[in-house]
């Protein structure tokens, strides 16, 4: 049986950056189950598909074949064979994702790929239905969490540093905006699991966070 570390929660809470250096201290893979969504937004974007059109993204969903490889331990997801892993990474792609993934067909389709890896491999896997409804057996689960402004904050710098130009304020407005979305939709919204850790992230330094996982992940060894 492979071993996994579910972790789930919203924009910006650190997801990423703490999953990958535990995935690194402990020699697993980490899966980033929201760039396979991204990925499906990339696409309906390119098709110029209407955000409101639920039918047509349901139709032109099955047009997109979305995979996972891996590549000296880094994720990288492919769009029917292209790699587009620094296509993914807008605020516009971030917001048409959370859009496109209430939709069933879209979800079940990418489920079933993060289950199939997960039963393969070891991996910290991230997300915003990990512990409740992809991996429900999981080793642990975290539900990483952190304020609104301070996630704003954190996006914000990390746009920046990327040098993409935005605007602190809308930014918190898309984060709260997206939240929503995510926790109030029909299909396996994000909430934490019964039996996942709340980790606020407020406060903490990544190495903080990403130790205080470790020492989780060791007392249930
Ligand atoms: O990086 P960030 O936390 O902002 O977002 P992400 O993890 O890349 O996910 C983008 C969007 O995909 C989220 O806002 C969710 O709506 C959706 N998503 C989902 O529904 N289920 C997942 N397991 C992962 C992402």
């Amino acid at each position: 049986m492979s071993y996994n570390i579910a972790v789930d929660g919203p924009a910006g809470a650190g997801k990423s950056t703490i999953a990958k250096l535990v995935a690194k201290k402990k020699g697993i893979i980490y899966v980033d189950t929201g760039a396979m969504y991204r990925t499906m937004a990339l696409f309906m974007l390119r098709n110029q598909i209407d955000p409101a059109d639920q039918e047509s993204i349901i139709a032109k969903c099955r047009e997109a074949e979305v995979t996972l490889g891996f590549a000296d331990g880094q994720q990288v997801v492919f769009l029917n064979g292209e790699n587009v892993n620094g296509l993914i990474r807008t605020e516009e792609v971030g917001n048409m994702a959370s859009v496109i993934s209430v939709i069933g067909e879209v979800r079940r389709n990418l489920v079933e790929k993060q289950q199939a890896l997960a039963a393969k491999q070891d991996c910290i896997m991230d997300g915003r239905d990990i512990g409740t409804c992809v991996l429900p057996n999981a080793d642990l689960k975290i539900y990483l969490t952190a304020s609104s402004t301070v996630r704003a904050k954190r996006r914000y710098d990390e746009l920046v540093a990327k040098g993409q130009s935005c605007d602190l304020e809308q930014i918190r407005l898309d984060i709260e905006e997206r939240d929503y979305r995510d926790m109030h939709r029909e299909l396996s919204p994000l909430k934490q699991a019964e039996d996942a850790i709340l980790v606020d992230t407020s406060d903490m330094t990544i190495d903080e966070v990403v130790e205080k996982i470790l020492s989780l992940s060791k007392e249930r060894d």
